[in-house]
């Protein structure tokens, strides 16, 4: 995934088929006109795993989604996929503060702590439980077929291939069915894993089900999300350095987008397929500025790049100024994200419990 275009995603290599996306895409478009009609009737769970501070790329593609989607009345719960983070690397490095990132990040752009719940899976027993009787449920042929699972291995900076790089998908079906989530906004990658999800749901409901349906198939979400290029020209990403995140300053941000690729045309147009670099940032201003990035370039004209860069930076600026406000006065308040933090992990339990009650009612488990 490195020199997209920003308005037109492609499959990232090994992502299910075009077809399997397109299929996907045309449902997500359904799926936003019953979401329009009846929020109440979703529960969405998504989440991310705690590997360090989110950044502009998040927060276009998923992050303000899932305000809208709280704010329009469905119920949010947004787990920080802790374990998850240890199917490419030996230890999760700094989980406490990375965990607190996510929190804060959560916060800092308007999830509520009142209405939504913010959770580590590792705090949720019963969750985990999941993953044994949803394990029998799958062949090893089908966790090994995984294209998501087959890229990362192959981007694994792990000389051998961990059980849990392959069983992760299953986990992540415990991650979505425990609070019988029935919408899941996900990115493109994640489809895979949705697939997984779906099966496990069906197949769990077929063999232990007695007539009725324990858990509900899950649909995925996918955003219209842009794809914004990092300062090096590829995807923005945690890990490549290339990243503006929400907590930085004015003057770092500043600093990081006077740095970014460009190229030395000093006219500037909106040309995804041939000018990626640049267009990334016009799309960035526009997406800040609530204007198409056609507009934001016709306003910068023949000015060129450091004009370019200069619009880019005060829009980000202005933008971000009020979330990285709050984010800031919530990094003052360590006793309130522990709290946060605590009482998500007690309702994510309670409902844990609950589900794992259920399951093993019907696989006659219960003594
Ligand atoms: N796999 C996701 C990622 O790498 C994180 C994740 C874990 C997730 N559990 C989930 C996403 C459940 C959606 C639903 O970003």
């Amino acid at each position: 995934m490195s020199t997209l275009a920003p308005s037109l995603p492609s499959s990232p290599p090994g992502a299910p088929g075009a077809l399997g996306t397109a299929a996907a895409r045309a449902r997500s478009a359904g799926l936003e006109e019953r979401i329009r009609q009846d929020p109440g009737r979703f529960r969405v769970l998504t989440g991310d795993r705690p590997t360090g501070r989110l950044h502009l790329g998040h927060y276009f593609g998923t992050l303000r989604n899932r305000v809208r989607l709280q704010d329009l009345g469905a119920e949010l719960f947004v787990i920080v996929a802790d374990y998850q983070v240890l199917t490419d690397r030996d230890v999760a490095d700094r989980l406490p503060e990375h965990v607190e990132e996510l929190v804060l990040d959560h916060l800092a752009v308007g999830v509520d702590p009142e209405r939504s719940t913010v959770f580590t899976h590792s705090a949720v027993p019963a969750l985990n439980q999941l993953l044994l009787p949803f394990l029998s449920l799958v062949s090893v042929a089908e966790l090994q077929r995984n294209p998501t699972v087959k890229d990362e291995i192959a981007h694994s900076r792990q000389s051998a291939v961990s059980g849990l790089m392959f069983t992760y998908p299953v986990h992540q079906a415990a991650d979505i069915l425990f609070c019988k989530a029935n919408l899941v906004p996900v990115g493109q990658d994640q489809l895979p894993h949705l697939e997984i999800t779906r099966t496990v749901a069906r197949r769990f409901n077929d063999r232990y089900g007695s007539g009725g349906a324990v858990f509900p198939e899950p649909e995925a979400l996918l955003s219209e999300a842009p794809l914004l290029l990092g300062t090096d020209g590829t995807k923005m990403s945690k890990s490549r350095g290339n990243a503006i995140q929400l907590a930085a300053g004015a003057d770092e941000t500043a600093r990081l987008i006077r740095g970014a690729k460009t190229d030395s045309q000093r006219h500037i147009a909106y040309d995804p397929a041939d000018r990626p670099e640049v267009a990334s940032l016009l799309l960035l201003a526009a997406l800040c500025q609530g204007r198409t990035p056609e507009e934001v370039a016709a306003g910068i004209g023949s000015a060129g790049s450091a004009a370019l860069k200069r619009t880019v930076t005060e829009s980000v600026n202005e933008y971000l100024a009020p979330i990285r406000a709050r984010r800031a006065a919530y990094a003052e308040d360590r006793g309130y994200l522990r709290r946060i933090l605590r009482e998500g992990n007690e309702r994510a339990r309670a409902v844990a419990d609950r589900t794992l009650g259920e399951v093993r009612a019907a696989m006659n488990a219960d003594y």
